[in-house]
């Protein structure tokens, strides 16, 4: 329950000393795939160069207001980034790394499906400066990637990984599997043959059905079931299982990275530091005056793109969040994390003592049942068997 006398007067928060993350979010896809809620749009043809000039104006217009501070990484997501212009991106990158003190080793990610034509750019994306490229494979056999929707087969896929191992640093790739039908050990094979293609990274999301996809509507109407509970805890665990044999580690509920090749900007969101997001529908967090801003931007690409030629930035919203806000959003992401959360933290980010952010006795009862444990470094995460249930666990636990 929120307490009232919190919302009025919330307690100031502590800047955060780690450096800034930039997103920046190209909204536009060359078809929607069926599962996929993310803010992307299909259009018969996109103004690129005028999209990317109003990207550089909300920039320095979010920029100007954010100082001068460090930046620790950008990111491209979408959407489809990788059908961005070289150029503009290339633009972007060098406006940031003049409008903040870019760190020594500035991450720079870019999402990219692996259609030919966009493996062909992987390499102007790399001169732009891009050095760490995440390519959405999915899935590895072709009736897989025919219910999916994607537009890609199994060979480009796997012709645009080894073309983007050879030509960025870092790489990571996107799975989606407890697809239907698929069984543990046909996933366990299909993982294999995905982890000995040698990325340091890997992102394996569980299929969820979305309100509002054309998925939303088959699963509905039951044209196709989903492996659920059990069925579903056991292809979460044999993931954990033979990630690990090839030495990549979960470090979030669905990431997988080798020790120091962890997202650095998805840390950023989940240790709930600051971060500006940019373009259509993007979201941003920043500590300013004891305060943490949450602002959105119009989600429609148009109406986005007008805002700003006309004021300079798409923000529809911005507020402060209260100290109860700061409190649970921390923890929503913290426990995320297989490091969980610092209790200090939490109450540096929040204003609030951490018994006021979770409910103690909660605490001990989740702790009993298997679903949290304290680490032996005084921090609490939540176990597998609690990051597999969060959805359910949180709304128990926070006060
Ligand atoms: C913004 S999308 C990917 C970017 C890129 N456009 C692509 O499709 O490869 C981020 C990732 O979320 C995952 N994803 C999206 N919707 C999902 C869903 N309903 N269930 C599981 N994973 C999903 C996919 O793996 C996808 O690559
Ligand atoms: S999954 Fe990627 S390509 Fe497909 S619609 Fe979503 S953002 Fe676009």
């Amino acid at each position: 329950m929120q307490d009232a006398s919190l919302i009025a007067s919330a307690p100031p928060v502590h800047p955060v000393e780690e450096p800034l993350a930039l997103y920046i979010h190209w909204p536009f896809c060359a078809a929607k795939c069926p599962y996929c809620d993310f803010n992307s749009h299909v259009r018969p043809a996109v103004d690129a160069a005028r999209h990317g000039r109003a990207l550089l104006a909300e920039l320095e217009h979010e920029a100007e207001r954010a100082g001068r501070r460090r930046l620790g990484s950008i990111f491209f997501g979408g959407g489809t980034p990788s059908l961005m212009p070289p150029e503009a991106v290339s633009a972007l990158i060098g406006r940031a790394r003049a409008l903040f003190e870019a760190e020594p080793d500035l991450e720079v990610t870019l999402e990219a499906n692996p259609t030919s034509v966009e493996a062909g750019r992987l390499r102007e994306f790399r001169a732009a400066g891009v050095n760490r490229l995440s390519l959405g494979v999915q899935a590895l056999d072709a009736a897989s990637l025919g219910f999916l929707g994607r537009n890609h087969s199994a060979g480009e896929a796997v012709a645009a990984l080894e073309h983007a191992r050879a030509t960025f640093p870092r790489l990571s790739f996107d799975l989606i599997y407890a697809r239907p039908g698929q069984g543990e050990a046909a996933w366990r094979a299909e993982l294999c043959r995905a982890l000995a293609l040698a990325a340091d990274h890997l992102s394996l999301y569980q299929l969820t059905v979305e309100p509002g996809t054309r998925f939303a509507t088959e699963h509905a109407r039951g044209a196709f079931h989903l492996p659920e509970g059990d069925e579903a805890a056991a292809l979460y665990a044999a993931t954990a299982e033979e990630a690990g044999r090839f030495g990549l580690m979960p470090y979030e509920v669905s990431n997988y990275a080798k020790r120091g090749a962890e997202s650095r900007h998805n840390l950023a969101y989940w240790r709930y530091g600051d971060y500006l997001g940019i373009g259509a529908g993007a979201h941003q967090r920043l500590s300013r005056g004891g305060e943490i801003l949450a602002a959105r931007r119009h989600r429609g690409p148009e109406a986005w793109l007008e805002r700003v030629e006309r004021d300079g930035h798409g923000r529809v919203e911005e507020e402060a969040l209260s100290a109860v806000d700061r409190g649970r959003e921390a923890m929503l992401m913290g426990l995320r994390l297989s490091e969980g959360v610092d209790p200090a933290r939490i109450a540096a980010r929040s204003g609030l003592p951490f018994e006021r952010v979770v409910d103690p006795s909660m605490l001990e009862a989740l702790r009993e049942e298997g679903y949290l444990a304290w680490l032996p470094d005084g921090r609490l995460a939540a176990t597998m068997e609690g990051r597999l249930r969060l959805d359910a666990l949180l709304p128990v636990l926070l006060r």
